[in-house]
Formats: structure tokens, sequence, C-alpha cells
């Protein structure tokens, strides 16, 4: 009865990890410390197959001291390696040992008791078995989740170059501006749901323009008031073409709100400060940026003395003081300067 009392919430918290899971590594804690509350145990392994470019992520937890390895088959033991082969249990004393199959096989589990402890009862063993079955479903739900993103992920990288036959400003230059994205995100501590979405609202965030007239996009003078309504349109239009897609939601409101203002004098809704996402107002810096390092029709190209110039003037009026300190922190670091040396030379 005690034993039922400590697993049965168990298969409430697989769930719970299985419908919230972004990242393989969490997911492996999460169920390691499952089964080691769940089955007294005093050692938990886990090992799951990542994608290609991540191989293994191997998760141990022994006397409450957790220890992650992630690389290729070189930080698997001869048994773990013999599980991933065989698909099948295998049988040792005083421990539990299982692979997570689901059409083929996922990663493997074994937990084990110290010597002084009981074994596993029969009803225990068939608790982890379904446990495990449990966890393969994750498993697999993940691995699906992996593949669907990256073919959406080439999928807006093609409809972006397809875009920009139209409107060449439409997508940001993708190599420099994703890799000050991952600088951003992180210093920031985006979620990795927050942090996907901008990369893919960066690509896709003036789609809308399309349905501007592109004579008006390539205007070298001022714009007359007119002009500036139909211009100012499209972050709606965008949100129209891709409101229906449902990996794009949470780009959405970033798509939306790219062009409000700090001090609330932008467009479409004009927020202010913290009512603007906290993307928006990330993607707000790093689009003025490309535009003014790279050059528009409209604007010519700046160098990135100017640039760090006119960040610092617009430092709380057109942009998050916060997000314009770490965006020029970031633009000097070594790093990202070699990249700005390489693309100059192109
Ligand atoms: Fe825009």
């Amino acid at each position: 009865m005690q034993r039922y009392r400590e697993v049965f919430p168990a298969f409430h918290t697989l769930y719970r990890l299985t419908t919230t899971l972004d990242d393989l590594s969490s997911f492996a804690m999460g169920v390691c410390r499952l089964y080691r509350n769940a089955f007294s145990a005093d050692k938990v392994v886990i090992v799951c197959k990542g994608n290609a470019s991540q191989g293994f992520i191997k998760i141990c937890l022994e006397n409450k001291r957790s220890q992650v390895k992630k690389g290729g088959i070189s930080i698997l033991t001869r048994v773990e390696r013999e599980l991933l082969k065989q698909e099948k249990e295998l049988v040792l004393p005083n421990r539990l040992i299982y692979p997570f199959v689901f059409t083929h096989v996922l990663g493997g589990i074994y937990i084990k008791r110290g010597s002084h402890a009981n074994g596993f009862s029969e009803t225990e063993k068939r608790w982890f078995l379904s446990l495990c079955e449990e966890v393969s479903l994750g498993l697999k739900i993940f691995e699906l989740y992996q593949e669907q993103k990256k073919i959406m992920l080439n999928y807006i990288k093609s409809l972006s170059q397809f875009l920009n036959q139209y409107v060449p400003t439409s997508y940001l230059h993708t190599k420099i501006i994703f890799r000050l994205i991952k600088a951003m995100t992180k210093a920031l501590k985006l979620s990795t749901v927050e942090a996907q979405s901008l990369e893919y609202a960066s690509l896709l965030h003036d789609a809308g323009k399309m349905q501007v007239p592109s004579q008006l996009l390539k205007k070298q003078q001022p714009l007359t008031e007119e002009e500036f309504k139909l211009i100012a349109k499209h972050p709606r239009k965008g949100v129209q073409l891709f409101k229906n897609l449902e990996i794009l939601k949470p780009a959405i409101p970033i798509i939306l709100h790219h062009h409000e203002r700090y001090d609330g004098k932008g467009y479409p809704s004009k927020l202010k400060k913290e009512q603007i996402p906290l993307a928006s107002r990330i993607l707000a810096v790093l689009d003025t940026f490309d535009a003014m390092y790279f050059g528009r029709p409209y604007r010519r190209k700046r160098r990135l003395k100017e640039i760090e110039k006119e960040f610092r003037a617009q430092r709380g009026k057109q942009f998050d003081p916060r997000i314009v300190d770490v965006f020029l922190s970031i633009l000097k670091r070594k790093n990202i300067q070699k990249y700005f040396k390489l693309s100059s030379k192109k």
C-alpha cells in the first residue's frame, strides 16, 4: 500500500514532464528523480538517444549526487551498450534494467538498491515496467517534436528566402543575427520556446510587407503620413498570414509588437515598457541594428561606433535600456567581433 502511494503519483508527474518537455536533459533528469523517489533506489541511471548532433545523454543519480554526460557511444558502459543493442530487459541481482522502446530503442534505465536493502518485489517490477512504457512514449513524443521543429525551421527559412524576392529587407541577415539572438537570449534568460520563437520571428516579422506596394518599401525620400500608415499595417498583416500555424503561435505576439517603442510611441498598439513582450523588445533592437549595419534603400550603412552612439541616444526612448546595455556589451565580445570581420571581408 505504501509503495502504491509513492508510485501512483509518479504517473501523473511523468505525464506533466512529457507535456511540458522542451529539452531532453531536463526530461531525463526529471525521470531519474521520479524513479529514485518512487522505488527508494540508491542509484538511477538513464541513457537517452539524442539527435545526430547530440549523440547520447546519460544522467546518473547516486547518493543525492547527480551527473550529466553528453557525447558519443564512449560515454556508455558495456551493460548500457548491451541494453540498447538487445532491446530487452537485462536480469541482474538487486537491479531493474530495461530499455525504452517505441518502434525503436530510444534509451534505457537501470535502478539499483544497496545490498543492505530488500530486492524488488514482483509488484514493484510491474510498476517499473509500466512506468518504462510511459517514458518510452514521452521520448517518442520528444523525438517527433524535434523532427517537426527541424522541418518547420527549414520551411520558415525557405519561406523567408521566397519573401526576400518581394521584400528585400523582410528578414534579418541571418548568420550574424542568429549569433546575436543566441547570445542575447542566453544573457536575458529567455526560455527555449521564447528563444526559438524569436528566431522564427526574426525571419518572418516583416512578411506582412508583401501586402505593401513595393515602390513604397524602396522609397528613398521621407514617407508621407498616408504612406507611413500603409507601412505601419505590416505587423498585423504578418500576423494574419501565420496565425493558423500552431508552431508559430508563440512567435505571433513578437511579430505583432516588433515596432512598439519603449516610450509608448510605437505601433500598432502603442504599448510601453514591460507591456511589450520581451522578445519583441529584443527584436526591435536587432532589427534596427540590422538596418543600420547592413543599410536599407532609405538608410546608408553605419559603422559600429556610430551605431553604438545611436543606441545610447535611444536608450529608454525607442529601446529598453536593459536590452541596449546587454546588446552593446555583446557587440564588444571577441567572438562576435570575429563574425563582423568575416562578414566585412565578403
Ligand atoms: Fe517591421
